[in-house]
């Protein structure tokens, strides 16, 4: 594989070559296919197993429950990590509260010593986040939040499977969320669990079955997208047609407000739409979610990290962000530290590989001078994915892909 050398300057050119429209396409979250259903053939833990669960629409909406039922809103602050993405300010802003962004260590994970310099007396809570799946020891944490008072949230977007000390993950914090879409092959689905508190007076209700078909027929035509299920593409060209006369007369007559929610119930922008905080994860997303097998995600998801870290790890231009993989992560994504970020992160999209690069988008106002540390993972960690899905083939084009380009760098 050759895809030649390139600076800015042929950037664009690498971009439109042959080389680079020959890329096949690949998903950066699970897809569903029939191979997910399997039987279980261990106990993989997971954030549903803490206790009290809510099924949520996503992760911010849980977030947005976490904060209301602890009462927290204006004239309170809550904090959280300045490594962030928008998703996880939206819903404390929502509720009224002020986020005040704490800094980090360089392995991601909470430096306890700093914490108090950022307390303020109107501080009510703190979010801490289990990184790509791989989980922080909670014990000094829960004890600094206990001493002072303060609730805990451990936001679980990234690490749905996984425990710690023996306790699954999830069950340190008052509240857990998480974000189940971006583990299992659903369109849309979240939670929030408590080991701690009852969460029996929150009201989530299903939506109508226009929002259950939506999530249905997505989850499906994504799979098609990408090449599995094929005989259900022939139902899907059927769907087109009907869904399109089903929307048409669903939008008759609907304000603008109305018809926003609608356009917005897709899990992936950082949008927060409050219409959909009453909203459950959809019949579909549950079903797939009671049917498959979570260790099959599990060890899939473990065994291509471990092909990612053994490929990826001594070449040139880049560094996996963790070097070895614990027995108890099961994680979202391999994250790799780049050393010219961006002189490869054009190069590495125009040929496919869906790469995300969490804190690209920051909370207005929070830079380098928040946290040095945050500011430098959020231009440097590129997520490569590592689910269940990934076919041996993608995992190899993914690798020679990447080694390629980083070659290329001049
Ligand atoms: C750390 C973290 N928390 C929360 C969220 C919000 O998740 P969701 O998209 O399910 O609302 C995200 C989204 O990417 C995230 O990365």
């Amino acid at each position: 594989m050759n895809s030649g050398s390139f600076d800015s300057q042929n950037e664009t050119a690498f971009c439109m070559s042959d080389f680079v429209k020959r890329k096949p396409k690949v998903s950066a979250r699970p897809i569903l296919s029939l191979d997910v259903f399997g039987k279980e053939e261990s106990k993989c833990p997971a954030v549903l197993d803490v206790g009290q669960v809510k099924l949520t629409h996503n992760a911010r909406t849980a977030l947005a429950h976490a904060l209301r039922h602890a009462n927290i809103g204006h004239g309170a602050s809550v904090m959280l990590p300045a490594y962030h993405c928008p998703a996880m300010v939206t819903p404390i802003v929502w509720v009224g509260a002020e986020p005040i962004f704490y800094p980090i260590r360089s392995d991601t994970s909470v430096d306890i010593d700093v914490l108090p310099k950022y307390i303020r007396s109107d501080t009510r809570a703190i979010i801490a986040v289990h990184y790509f799946g791989f989980i922080q020891d909670m014990r000094s944490l829960r004890k600094f939040c206990d001493e002072r008072k303060l609730i805990l949230i451990e936001d679980c977007a990234h690490a749905f499977f996984g425990s710690v000390n023996g306790q699954v993950i999830g069950s340190s914090g008052d509240y857990a969320i998480a974000s189940i879409m971006k583990f299992l092959p659903i369109y849309e689905g979240g939670c929030l669990v408590s080991a701690r508190r009852s969460l029996e007076d929150i009201k989530i209700s299903y939506g109508g079955l226009f929002l259950q078909l939506k999530s249905a027929l997505n989850t499906l035509e994504i799979a098609c997208e990408y090449g599995r299920l094929p005989l259900v593409n022939i139902f899907l060209r059927v769907k087109s047609w009907i869904w399109n006369r089903l929307k048409s007369k669903h939008d008759e007559g609907k304000s603008p407000k109305q018809l926003d929610l609608f356009e917005n119930t897709t899990g992936d922008d950082y949008k927060f739409d409050p219409n959909l905080i009453g909203l459950s994860m959809s019949w579909s997303s549950i079903a797939v979610m009671k049917s498959m097998s979570f260790s099959y995600a599990c060890e899939r998801r473990r065994a291509n990290y471990k092909v990612l870290l053994n490929a990826l790890s001594n070449i040139k231009g880049a560094q996996p962000l963790f070097d070895n993989l614990p027995d108890n992560v099961y994680p979202q994504v391999f994250p790799m530290l780049m050393d010219f970020p961006d002189k490869v992160f054009k190069p590495l999209k125009c040929l496919g590989i869906p790469i995300i690069r969490f804190g690209e988008y920051r909370w207005k106002g929070v830079d380098a001078s928040t946290c040095p540390v945050s500011d430098e993972l959020s231009r440097r960690v590129f997520q490569i994915p590592c689910h269940q899905s990934l076919t041996p083939e993608e995992l190899r084009w993914m690798i020679d892909s990447i080694i390629s380009v980083l070659n290329g760098i001049r």
